[in-house]
């Protein structure tokens, strides 16, 4: 199994749509920065938190290869973050609004899409879907997760988990696991059940725009500190709400509506040095479907 499997199978699912993401692509770009503060020094040697300011280019997203999909459906939300510090360095975050991920392994992953594609009767069985969800108990938290949070507000007030572990490296190589968020300064606000029926298809772009008039928008960028014992390999699952969290720095969103996140590729494994990525075989993939997609968009296919 390749990163281009995912690609097959996104194509088949959303239909082919030549230029556009084949994963998240529907969305809006944003720009800011990022302040850190002192705290991700006691962890790591990265100049993300020891050189200043970085700028951010920003990308809010819903998941899914639909370039028209609802606003008001129970699917994941995204955002991309590309840092970029004082010395030229990049450090990417690509997250959801959902703590968890659909499989603890992209082979469980890739087999409920299957599931999702129409048989040979042009239908798709909701059944099959219902009978691996059974059969792969890791496909259940994210699901679960869906349907007790209805979809939110804005993409702004809301919070975003990287929902991979990654380490720390300080300067004498020790290394911490963490899992990182971002989580709005204002607090989350979601849909009613009456404005998920009312609203229309698309409105999050227009509402960022609008909320921005009234100046720049804060999320704190925090990190869950793992235990010995939390697993590094399975993003279906979430650490005990008991772990440690600290807060690494402040992401204003100044403003938004350019096309500047377009050639961006929001590859989660291209971090800054003093952070690393764990052994979680659905980040491992990520890079090579991104790579192949940002690829694809950029030649027009
Ligand atoms: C096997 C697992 C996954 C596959 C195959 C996959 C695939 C993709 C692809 C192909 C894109 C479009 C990339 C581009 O054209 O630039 C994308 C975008 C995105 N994915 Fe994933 N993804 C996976 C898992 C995840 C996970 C675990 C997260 C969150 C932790 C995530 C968050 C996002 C976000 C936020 C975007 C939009 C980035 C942007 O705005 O450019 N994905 N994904």
């Amino acid at each position: 199994m390749t990163g281009n499997d995912f690609i097959d199978v996104f194509e088949k699912l959303a239909g082919k749509h030549p230029g556009v993401r084949k994963g998240h692509a529907k969305g809006v770009c944003a720009i800011g920065e990022f302040m850190p503060t002192e705290v991700g020094r006691r962890y790591s040697d990265s100049p993300l938190f020891s050189s200043g300011k970085s700028a951010a280019s920003i990308r809010f997203s819903m998941a899914g290869g639909n370039p028209h999909a609802s606003e008001t459906a129970r699917s994941p939300r995204g955002i991309g973050v590309k840092l970029t510090m004082a010395d030229g360095s990049v450090h990417n975050l690509a997250g959801l609004t959902t703590p968890v991920f659909p499989g603890k392994s992209p082979e469980v992953f890739l087999g409920l899409l299957e599931t999702l594609l129409p048989n040979k009767q042009g239908k798709v069985d909701g059944s099959q879907i219902m009978q691996y969800r059974h059969d792969h108990p890791s496909t259940l938290p994210q699901f679960n997760w869906l349907q007790a949070h209805n979809p939110p507000s804005a993409y702004t007030s809301v919070n975003y988990h990287g929902i991979h572990a990654f380490y720390f490296v300080d300067g004498q190589g020790k290394k911490t696991k963490f899992k990182w968020r971002l989580v709005p300064k204002e607090g989350e606000v979601l849909l009613t059940d009456a404005q998920m029926e009312q609203l229309p298809d698309t409105f999050l772009a227009n509402k960022l725009e609008q909320q921005l008039l009234q100046g720049p928008i804060n999320y704190e960028l925090e990190a869950v500190i793992g235990h010995e014992e939390d697993e590094t390999n399975n993003p279906s699952l979430m650490w005990p709400d008991s772990r440690e969290v600290v807060t690494l720095g402040t992401l204003s969103i100044r403003d938004s509506g350019d096309v500047s996140c377009e050639p961006i590729n929001f590859d989660p494994n291209r971090l800054a040095k003093g952070i690393e990525p764990s052994d979680d075989p659905v980040l491992k993939i990520r890079s090579t479907a991104y790579a192949i997609s940002f690829g694809k968009r950029l030649s027009g296919q």
